[in-house]
């Protein structure tokens, strides 16, 4: 997707300033919800900027970056986000005191929700089967490489005080507090009723309505909005509807082999 200068130019001479925020995560893990919840928390709650620009100018797509002269003029804090991997992300982030949220989600649901959004997206033509999906998520044969390595890549971070983790299934289980974790991790103090107000922005219902946040607003050559909605169906578990009893056993001992080294419990797993 990229050409390899952009992103040896990203990688080696992309300049990150301290005040930067980037929300990382491998594709289908809950980047937009993300993307909401922080432009709902810089505007300490108001739906105005959420409502009136579309995300993607809200939180630029740090690998669509083509020169600094893009996004110099974004005024900080500046909020960028990234499906990059850890091996290939701007050296300069790990000198400077930026911030990185990275959101993790329950891979079998990824597939399901990558199975529906490949659907939609003109450039795959003939969309892989659901046991073709399965295997290439796999062998990491996709878009962005592994999920495996991307997130045993970025859990190298795990102790930084600069890095946030959290899963897809945090948010749905309590919003509330996971919006409140955020914004301590962020330094940004919102009373009570802001945070009510985050949290009622960037519920499901709410996001699938905004036309600035449901991606109905892009090109029809690219997102075929009559086969299926980016905002689709956000629940957790949904890989049950789908995965046979031999691909859940398959894919529960590729995920124990290949993840036997990060002593991590995703909060999904319990
Ligand atoms: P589903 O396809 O399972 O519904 P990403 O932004 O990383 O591409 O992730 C997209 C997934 O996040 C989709 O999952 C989408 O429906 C879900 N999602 C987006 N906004 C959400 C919200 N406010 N609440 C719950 N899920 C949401």
């Amino acid at each position: 997707m990229y050409s390899p200068e952009r992103l040896q130019y990203l990688e080696k001479d992309f300049h990150v300033r301290d005040d930067d925020v980037y929300i990382v995560s491998y594709p289908k893990s809950g980047t937009t919800w993300m993307m909401e919840i922080l432009s709902l928390i810089c505007k300490n709650g108001d739906p105005t900027w959420s409502k009136s620009i579309p995300i993607w100018l809200r939180s630029p797509w740090y690998e669509s970056i083509e020169g600094q002269s893009q996004i110099k003029d974004v005024v900080s804090p500046r909020v960028l986000t990234s499906h990059l991997p850890f091996h290939i992300f701007a050296k300069s982030y790990f000198t400077s005191k930026a911030k990185i949220i990275y959101i993790i989600r329950n891979p079998k649901d990824i597939v399901v929700s990558l199975f529906y959004f490949n659907k939609m997206i003109c450039i795959y033509k003939d969309p892989q089967s659901f046991p073709e999906l399965l295997e290439d998520f796999l062998q990491g044969n996709l878009l962005y490489n592994s999920w495996f390595d991307h997130v045993k890549g970025w859990m190298q971070m795990k102790d930084s005080i600069n890095f946030f983790y959290i899963t897809y299934e945090e948010l749905h289980t309590d919003i509330r507090n996971s919006v409140i974790r955020i914004c301590k991790f962020l330094g940004k103090d919102l009373d009570d009723s802001q945070i009510d107000l985050v949290v009622k922005h960037s519920s499901f219902n709410a996001m699938k309505e905004n036309k600035m946040s449901n991606y109905t607003m892009i090109n029809q050559d690219f997102m075929d909005q009559n086969k299926g909605s980016f905002i689709r169906k956000g629940i957790t578990g949904d890989w049950k509807n789908h995965f046979t009893i031999a691909q859940n056993d398959y894919f529960d001992e590729v995920y124990k082999e290949k993840m036997k080294d990060l002593n991590v419990n995703f909060f999904w797993e319990q």
